[in-house]
């Protein structure tokens, strides 16, 4: 399938979006990303950085951010934030072994095939090396989720339904925008352990009693 850079037609709207409407979604995103990446040296890849909105997350834990991402709109916002590279995340332009981390933030739906993404991260990771991912919450985020009558959260049997979609409850968010893929939660964890990356930890956060966004920590071992 020919890979389609569907956020170039929505980057300035998504620049705003991230600042404004989505400003608390994306401030508990990045807590869940600090938490799990913690404080380290030297290159931390931003897989799918978008507009670069995690490099100051990132470079305030000490890492040094370099983004990646098939959209050349978003780049454009990027480059103010951190150097970056035009390329598919899952074909990186990296050495083998060479990263000491990989974040992985809010993308994992934008990706027709997230395990195969995950095993280049694990290829480009040196050993030791960290693999954060932080996306939408496999179990209550989806076109299979309504959140229109909060604080109840109604979820259907499309959970089981992989395939892309550009349904959503909310038509003004991203998914309404450019669609997603699902991926259920046994789906995620399998790629990161189908990898042969280790597993070390989960995180959630969601705005009231259930959770809208998953982060985890895996590691390369060696
Ligand atoms: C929802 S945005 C997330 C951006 C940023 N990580 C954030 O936290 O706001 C998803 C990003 O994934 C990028 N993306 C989608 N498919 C990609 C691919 N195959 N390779 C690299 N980036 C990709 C999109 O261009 C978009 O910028």
């Amino acid at each position: 399938m020919p890979l389609i850079a569907a956020y170039d037609a929505y980057a300035d709207w998504y620049e705003d979006y991230v600042s404004g409407k989505a400003a608390p979604y994306t401030r508990r995103s990045g807590e869940l990303l600090a938490d799990l990446l913690g404080a380290g040296a030297g290159a931390c890849l931003d897989l799918c950085c978008g507009t670069g909105v995690r490099a100051a997350t990132i470079g305030a834990l000490g890492w040094t951010p370099l983004g990646v991402d098939l959209s050349r709109g978003q780049l454009r916002h990027a480059t103010a934030r951190l150097p970056v590279a035009h390329a598919d995340a899952a074909a990186l332009p990296v050495a083998t072994g060479s990263l000491p981390a990989v974040a992985c933030v809010l993308a994992h739906t934008d990706l027709p095939d997230y395990p195969a993404v995950v095993r280049e991260v694990a290829r480009v990771l040196r050993p030791g090396g960290r693999f954060v991912h932080v996306g939408v919450h496999p179990c209550f985020v989806g076109a299979f989720a309504d959140w229109s009558d909060r604080p109840r959260v109604f979820v259907d049997e499309r959970y089981a339904d992989r395939s892309y979609t550009t349904e959503a409850w909310d038509p003004s968010g991203v998914r309404a925008r450019v669609g997603a893929w699902h991926v259920p939660l046994a789906d995620l964890l399998n790629a990161v352990t189908a990898a042969g990356l280790r597993f070390v930890r989960a995180a959630e956060s969601g705005p009231g009693g259930v959770a809208d966004v998953l982060g985890l920590l895996a590691v390369k071992p060696g």
